[in-house]
């Protein structure tokens, strides 16, 4: 059991790349902390420096009560599970569990206790007889976690252990991990864990707090329900979210003694809660947020106010429609449900339709900082 600690943490490449700019995180005992942003972000630099798999250029790692700096691997009270797993192709299920145990020289009955456990937690008894060519992806990769079970860390590293799945198997590994991390928290033992990933669904449904990362620098840290609705930049808006937030340039505008937004040639009018955050604004580059969820379509004008676009393109999801509109110099999404987005559609594209914004789920970032100034 312990917390892991970022204090100013640092990584330059001996090549003189500044990967990690002074990160300061801190992820409590027991906690499902999810590391996500785009390809080259330093994630996996993170997580290696504090796994000890990395040298740490500037700050330090703690873990619990220790810092971890100078410490081997092995001395950390980590286990890492890893995208690339490799099991030792000649040796059985229960043997590759076993290994890491067996060169720590454990005695052998608590060895059998502690690999008979995890097999039990990811239901693997049934193949602990069975070789690595035997075993499908999504078993091979449930023995690679059950390697880092066996050794009951105080702290689980995950580095994109789930890629390599096709989405089937990624949707159910991914409960799995959960409910492993349930299962330790209620017997008593949580482990903290750290899981790196690229993808935001993942981020979203795994972790307790998810940290959002860009070059080398935190943007966000926190619950997957505050990133979603209150972003605190551009780049955390438009990361999490699939379809992506519509954010676009826009200019705040006075419209006959009302503070609108302007969209192409047409103004939409704010909220209270907007106009008060954006008074402060009048007149500078902004860009407004709005998920497409949040975009309403009619084939008439909203009595409320509204603009208008062309019905570009439709993607049928089943349930749900995404509709695509040209508005002015761009395109935003809506996502009707099927019900509503039908007549609609069996009306033909390319053709005027009215949309609207729920304002109170819009957000409006500063041009030039890209800060949001609603919140
Ligand atoms: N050994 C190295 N020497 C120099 N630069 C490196 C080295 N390893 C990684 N980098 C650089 O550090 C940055 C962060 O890399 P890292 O692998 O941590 O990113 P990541 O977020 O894990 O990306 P991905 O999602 O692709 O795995 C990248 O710009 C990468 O090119
Ligand atoms: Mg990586």
């Amino acid at each position: 059991m312990a917390e892991v600690i970022f204090n100013k943490l640092e990584k330059v490449y001996s090549n003189g790349f500044k990967a990690v700019h002074g990160i300061d995180l801190k992820i409590a005992e027991g906690e499902f902390m999810v590391i996500v942003g785009p390809s080259g972000c330093a994630k996996s630099t993170t997580l290696r420096m504090l796994a000890g798999l990395e040298t740490i250029s500037g700050g330090e790692v703690r873990i619990g009560e220790k810092i971890v700096n100078n410490l081997a691997p092995k001395e950390r009270g980590i286990a890492m599970v890893f995208q690339n797993y490799a099991l030792y192709p000649h040796m059985t299920v229960r043997e590759n569990l076993a290994f890491g145990l067996k060169l720590s020289k454990m005695p052998k009955e608590q060895i059998e206790q502690q690999v008979n456990e995890a097999a039990k937690i990811l239901e693997l008894e049934e193949l602990l007889d069975w070789l690595p060519r035997q075993l499908s992806g999504g078993q091979a990769q449930r023995v690679a976690v059950g390697r880092a079970i066996v050794k009951k860390p105080d702290v689980f590293l995950f580095d994109e252990p789930l890629s390599n799945l096709d989405a089937k198997l990624r949707a159910s590994m991914r409960i799995r991990i959960s409910d492993l991390h349930k299962q330790l928290k209620q017997s008593g033992k949580p482990a903290t864990t750290v899981y790196v990933t690229h993808d935001q669904t993942e981020a979203m449904t795994m972790g307790d707090r998810i940290c959002v990362m860009k070059l080398g620098h935190i943007m966000q840290v926190d619950t997957p329900d505050n990133l979603y609705h209150k972003p605190k930049n551009m780049f955390v808006a438009g990361f999490i979210g699939a379809p992506e937030m519509n954010i676009r340039a826009s200019r705040l505008v006075d419209k006959a003694g009302q503070l609108c937004l302007s969209i192409g040639d047409e103004a939409m009018p704010l909220n209270d809660r907007l106009r008060d955050k954006a008074f402060a604004h009048l007149g500078q580059e902004v860009f407004y947020g709005i998920r497409p969820e949040f975009v309403e379509l009619s084939d008439e004008p909203f009595a409320g106010g509204c603009c208008s676009g062309e019905m570009v393109r439709v993607e049928n999801m089943g349930h749900e429609y995404f509709i695509y509109l040209r508005v002015a110099d761009y395109e935003l999404t809506a996502r009707i449900p099927s019900d509503k987005a039908k007549p609609m559609i069996e009306k033909g594209l390319h053709r005027k339709v009215w949309f609207t914004f729920d304002m109170s789920k819009c957000h409006l970032f500063d041009a030039k900082t890209e800060q949001n100034i609603s919140l």
